[in-house]
């Protein structure tokens, strides 16, 4: 018997037993990875960077599966997305283990706001602007998944976008940069927890990496094209924040960037991710994305596009078989050295150690755990806390919210009161076991007395011409005394390949609206959408409007409580809401320009604006009201000229003014006066959300040191340059309370 072969018997004597490999101990992972690669034929190793979806659930364009089982008993299927279940996946490990080496095999899942129990979808979750609730919903999901025989979500996303007619903007952190990167931070750290080889953890992978949401036209899957000091500055800090935040996976983008199409882009996945960032973990593409370079017009065909992937530093092909098919004939004929396929496998083979999965490869599938864990109700109580959280009140004239729970008559009319599947998003598509969903018709039900009567209609479809049903709605507007409408999108409205180039509300929503606003009932306007919608007449002329977005499982009662008062809304827009589709790109941070628009915002000559339309949104970044009031008095200063290592603090009062105890979420914003570059009129740079009882006053601490000061200058170079700055603290980006000047040195 060769050497070789003593060392594969041992090995496979040690997994066959299940039996904790008895050197284990003594070996560091890093070892450990290189004791397995030792054994590994070529194909093996490249049967870890070939990985397919389940035949049951498509997340992607479907391709032949008839030969799956046979090639996971090969050992040339390293990993499986859309497996899931703790049954389904130790079945499916059971036959990777039939392999030679009995390498186990690692299960991915799109557990992106939520596994059974459904949370807001991202956006919304950022609205809340409360960074440990958006932590504990991805803790919350990384336990159900887990529990679930998942290994890895693919999650979080992380690309920044400014255009909302891109649908994928629901799953994001929307338009900020410094938002967006301590999102994303939290997000990594609520799904792998206290670490990878805990039961309850979940690789992340930060996606899609990079820019993917800057596509042109916000059509998706579109090209982007944009400086690198753009990239830099605002795109790529948030892929920063997660790979410090220890991100196990990123995931690269279907996007060309500037001409290179991300997947073969060495800049983007050598040069800076595992360059620069000195990343460890490893790389997976988008669903077929190695293959779609021959789409692009960057490859011939998927041999040469296995080439360019591997050469970049794309670890795993998700779904396109151009690694398994090609990558042992380019290893022979010398176009790919040996060494870059095994730091690839190297890569894959420490996070399975990380998991634990050569110890135990079943060890995540346990069905009781999933029984005690999955869909509990500890989880929809979390759930229900981060969607009131996410709940943001664009307007209420005349305090019309909240509404007395003795209210007599109450219509409640719309396409989405009952509807249970549209409050879950894009991203639990065909979960058929999602949980039990309380629709916001339920909501009201479990939230009124027994003396309210509720009086439904649906009034119209979501988009649909028909207006046949607006007599029954009329008549049960007519009938109450006060009436709650719930328009908005179909979760297949917003998400993956479900770019808009219209985004006001669909159908004849509006329409049945301004019926409604005719019979002179109060009026309660409730939105649900996947992105900022336009609904300037219902901005204009309702009294009072909420944004529920899509708020997942506990979505009614969550909203029952706001309209009720019995949780007070404090929910921010994470993205401006244009006031057509004309103005977009439009966001908050803004350059000024050589003509800036008058701050009257009238359309003038001569001036950066239209003729024939305010410059501003209709709804700004970080704007949403309170049943409070809020006074911001007493900015202090520590001191007004600082040196490059210095530190100024702020502070100022914040008064809750109102009559209700609620929180308010204050936003600090600098500009820099005089750059080497232009700099945003104002950027975000520190915020804090705080909670005030009526009449109580807080003070409010922030810390400007030089990082807030520093930006990439023309050269890329990374730093604060002296000179004067703006500081302004307000409740939202254009309501600024609180100003004052300081000087860098
Ligand atoms: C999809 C998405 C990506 C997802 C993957 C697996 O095409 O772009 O976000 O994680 O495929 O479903």
């Amino acid at each position: 018997m060769t050497k070789r072969s003593f060392i594969a018997l041992c090995f496979t004597a040690c997994i066959t037993a299940g039996t904790h490999d008895v050197f284990a101990q003594k070996k560091t992972i890093d070892q450990r990875v290189d004791s397995v690669l030792k054994l590994m034929t070529l194909d093996e190793k490249i049967g870890q960077l070939n990985q397919y979806s389940s035949k049951e659930e498509v997340t992607g364009p479907e391709s032949d599966k008839s030969s799956l089982l046979l090639e996971i008993k090969a050992g040339k299927v390293g990993s499986m997305l859309n497996v899931r279940g703790a049954d389904r996946t130790r079945r499916t490990q059971e036959l990777a283990l039939q392999s030679r080496l009995k390498i186990p095999m690692l299960f991915g899942q799109d557990v992106i706001h939520g596994y059974k129990v459904t949370f807001p979808i991202p956006l919304a979750e950022v609205a809340s602007w409360d960074l440990q609730a958006i932590e504990q919903g991805s803790r919350v999901a990384a336990i159900e998944a887990a529990a679930a025989g998942i290994h890895w979500t693919f999650a979080p996303m992380v690309d920044l976008s400014r255009d909302p007619r891109w649908g994928r903007v629901m799953e994001g952190a929307g338009e900020d940069t410094y938002l967006g990167s301590l999102v994303a931070k939290a997000r990594v750290k609520g799904f792998q927890g206290k670490g990878l080889g805990n039961t309850d953890a979940v690789m992340a992978c930060a996606k899609h990496f990079a820019a993917y949401g800057a596509a042109v036209g916000g059509r998706d899957y579109n090209s982007v094209d944009m400086s690198e000091r753009t990239l830099w500055e605002w795109y790529l800090p948030p892929f920063k924040a997660a790979a410090e935040a220890g991100a196990a996976t990123f995931m690269n983008s279907f996007n060309d960037m500037n001409g290179v199409p991300a997947t073969g882009n060495a800049y983007l996945q050598r040069d800076i991710l595992k360059g620069k960032w000195k990343y460890t973990g490893f790389v997976v593409s988008d669903w077929g994305s190695i293959g779609e370079m021959v789409n692009h017009g960057f490859v011939k065909d998927k041999y040469e596009a296995a080439l360019s992937a591997i050469t970049a530093g794309s670890d795993m092909d998700m779904e396109s078989r151009s690694y398994t098919a090609n990558l042992a004939k380019l290893v022979k004929e010398g176009k790919v050295p040996v060494a870059l396929i095994d730091d690839a496998v190297k890569r894959i083979l420490r996070k399975k150690f990380e998991l634990g999965l050569f110890d135990d490869p079943f060890r995540f599938s346990n069905t009781q755990r999933e029984t005690e864990m999955v869909g509990n109700a500890q989880h929809r109580a979390i759930a229900k806390d981060m969607a009131k959280k996410s709940i943001v009140l664009l307007k209420n004239n005349n305090s019309l919210l909240p509404l007395s729970k003795t209210t007599k008559t109450i219509a409640v009319v719309g396409p989405l009161v009952k509807s249970e599947d549209d409050m879950l998003g894009f991203w639990s598509v065909g979960w058929p076991d999602n949980s039990d969903v309380v629709s916001q018709w339920e909501g009201l039900q479990n939230k009124v007395s027994n003396n309210t009567r509720l009086v439904y209609a649906k009034g119209c479809e979501v988009s649909d011409t028909s207006h046949a049903g607006f007599a029954e709605a009329i008549a049960a507007a007519q009938s109450a005394d006060v009436v709650i409408v719930s328009v908005g999108e179909r979760r297949e409205m917003s998400g993956e390949a479900k770019s808009r180039a219209n985004i006001h509300l669909p159908g004849v929503q509006e329409e049945l609206i301004q019926a409604l606003h005719a019979t002179g009932k109060p009026l309660v306007v409730l939105v649900n959408a996947g992105r900022p919608l336009v609904f300037n007449w219902t901005a204009d002329n309702v009294p009072a409007i909420a944004y529920t977005w899509w708020l997942g499982s506990e979505a009614g009662n969550a909203i029952a409580d706001v309209l009720f008062g019995d949780y007070n809304p404090s929910g921010k827009l994470p993205m401006t809401f244009p006031r057509t589709e004309g103005q977009i790109p439009i966001y908050y941070n803004y350059l000024n320009t050589g003509r800036p628009a008058p701050d009257d915002d009238k359309p003038s000559n001569y001036r950066s604006g239209y003729i024939d339309l305010q410059k501003s949104p209709k709804f700004a970044f970080g704007y949403g009201l309170s049943y409070t009031t809020f006074d911001y008095s007493d900015l202090q200063l520590s001191k007004t000229t600082i040196g490059s290592n210095d530190s100024i603090i702020v502070t100022f009062k914040l008064t809750n003014s109102g009559k209700y105890a609620g929180e308010e979420v204050v936003q600090l914003y600098l500009r820099d006066e005089v750059a080497s570059v232009v700099r945003p009129v104002k950027e975000l740079k520190d915020f804090t959300k705080l909670l005030l009882l009526p009449g109580e006053s807080k003070t409010v601490r922030f810390v400007i040191n030089k990082e807030k000061l520093s930006f990439y200058n023309a050269q890329l170079k990374w730093g604060a340059e002296p000179g004067r700055f703006n500081l302004m603290i307000g409740s939202a980006s254009n309501d600024i309370r609180l100003k004052n000047k300081f000087e860098l040195k």
